[in-house]
């Protein structure tokens, strides 16, 4: 088959959160299976071409699209994906693309990603492509599917056999806006009327278009693709989403054991496996000597990486948050995010300078240090599609506390005294996360019992191996859909 893949962020070139680190491997999963994958990104200004080996490809420049009332232009860069031979073709519009950020609040977010949808089928029509499958992203992509089944369904010879799936990584980014964007993305206006395939309570949303178009959804664990066909998690989507439930899939991410594993990290200071465990103790002392903290080698540290964002669950923790620094424990958190809670933690952080070492920003390379360098990684989320900080923490034996939600459900089990690879509870409040974190620290107090856990999630193999041919059934899934209509 041939397969293209279109996504927002892709490791090693931009990234926010996990669906960069999604996008930059499973593409090269799939073309281990024998496959020709093509992907997609916008190329923002803090991707050094140079570095990267991009260079512009000659007869894919300045090319014009109408968006509603004015022409605008991109041109076509290309690269690899490190460790593949698969090409990544970047679409450069400066005017769109070249920000501080790679999502803005501007008011011309929408037409971004109008342009980036775009941009990729006239990409594909001027290489000449057959494409089987568009494999879309997320809402930034999502118009792809209702650009296929309108504006560029003329075109037979490239599209007349392409099927399309819609990822949901997750639904609560849902590229909503006004509808008169409609117009500009010369979609039909009168889908945008109160029951139009594009109309969203009173809006527009490029998720929604997705999911109405793709031939087939899916998203990134078991447990989210059940839970999103529900009020509490469906976000509004519940509706449409459970009228289209034979076309719903839940399939778990892998991660990169090229990227994520502690025996190989050239991020962090000592390598470790789970025979020879010394090296993982010493990456500790080195975290929290980077972070102003005191060693103690009884005293747990517990890590956090993470979007600060209601999502992760930092409503719960901040409530808790006075009490858990009364305990035999150090915290050592990175993460950036909204005002309220980088506030609250800067102020947590001088509050209590013994127990808290805290970097706001984004920092790749902390983030490594503290998968290797703390004891626990707790993530309270209040939804988790899916989560990859969790099996960063598995491998890295660093033990995950989390809430039974998504794909946290799905990847960690409870430890029962025997067997189970972290700690797990289920009421989305500040006591029940508190109980899981206590019942954590009482585990560590015997070190024989603490290291079954470690190894315990160390054993567990979450690579993409099976998870990219769940995909490639997906998309075989998405032509017969499309061919039966
Ligand atoms: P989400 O995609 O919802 O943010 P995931 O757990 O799937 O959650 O992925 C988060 C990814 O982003 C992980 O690779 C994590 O290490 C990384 N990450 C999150 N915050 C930061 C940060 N402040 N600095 C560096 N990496 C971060
Ligand atoms: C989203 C989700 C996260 C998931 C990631 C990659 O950002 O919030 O749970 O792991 O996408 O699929």
């Amino acid at each position: 088959m041939h397969i293209i893949f279109a996504a927002s962020e892709i490791v090693p070139f931009a990234k926010t959160g996990g669906l960069a680190d999604v996008a930059g491997v499973l593409p090269k999963a799939v073309a281990a299976e024998g496959h020709q994958v093509d992907v997609f990104m916008p190329l923002y200004n803090m991707i050094h071409c140079y570095d990267h080996g991009i260079y512009p490809v000659e007869w894919l420049q300045d090319i014009p699209v109408s968006m509603g009332d004015r022409q605008v232009y991109f041109s076509v860069q290309v690269g690899k994906i490190p460790g593949a031979n698969v090409n990544i073709y970047f679409i450069d519009a400066p005017y769109y693309f070249h920000r501080n950020a790679i999502y803005t609040n501007d008011p011309d977010e929408g037409e971004r990603f109008i342009l980036f949808s775009r941009a990729v089928l006239e990409t594909i029509q001027r290489q000449g492509w057959q494409p089987d499958v568009i494999h879309c992203n997320d809402w930034q992509t999502g118009l792809i599917p209702a650009y296929l089944a309108h504006n560029y369904a003329w075109d037979r010879n490239c599209f007349g056999n392409t099927a399309t799936l819609m990822t949901i990584h997750n639904i609560g980014y849902q590229g909503r806006f006004d509808k008169g964007l409609i117009y500009h993305a010369e979609l039909p206006q009168h889908e945008g009327h109160p029951g139009g395939t594009l109309e969203f309570y009173g809006s527009f949303s490029m998720l929604k278009a997705g999911l109405v178009y793709a031939d087939i959804i899916n998203t990134v664990s078991e447990r989210y693709a059940v839970e999103i066909q529900t009020a509490e998690y469906g976000h509004g989507l519940e509706g449409l989403l459970s009228a289209r439930a034979q076309d719903v899939y839940g399939v778990v991410n892998g991660i990169d054991y090229t990227i994520w594993d502690p025996a190989t990290d050239p991020l962090i200071h000592y390598h470790y496996t789970p025979q020879q465990l010394a090296g993982k103790y010493r990456n500790k002392k080195a975290l929290l000597k980077r972070m102003g903290l005191t060693y103690d080698e009884n005293i747990p540290v517990i890590g956090i990486v993470s979007r600060l964002v209601t999502q992760k669950g930092f409503d719960i923790l901040v409530e808790a948050m006075f009490n858990l620094v009364q305990q035999d424990l150090q915290f050592v958190i990175l993460g950036s995010g909204e005002y309220r809670y980088e506030e609250f933690f800067r102020v947590a952080a001088q509050t209590f300078p013994h127990k808290i070492g805290l970097w706001l920003g984004f920092n790749e390379e902390l983030a490594h240090q503290i998968a290797a360098g703390t004891d626990m990684l707790l993530i309270p989320s209040r939804y988790e599609p899916c989560g990859l900080t969790q099996l960063y923490g598995l491998k890295y034996g660093t033990v995950p506390i989390v809430r039974r939600t998504g794909g946290l459900a799905d990847t960690i089990k409870d430890f029962d005294g025997k067997t189970g690879t972290g700690f797990v509870f289920d009421a989305y409040t500040a006591p029940a996360m508190m109980r899981a974190i206590f019942r954590a620290l009482k585990y560590y107090q015997d070190k024989d019992t603490w290291q079954t856990i470690m190894r315990n999630g160390m054993a567990q193999d979450f690579s993409w191996e099976v998870a990219a041919k769940k995909y490639i059934y997906l998309y075989e899934q998405a032509q017969r859909n499309r061919k039966t209509g």
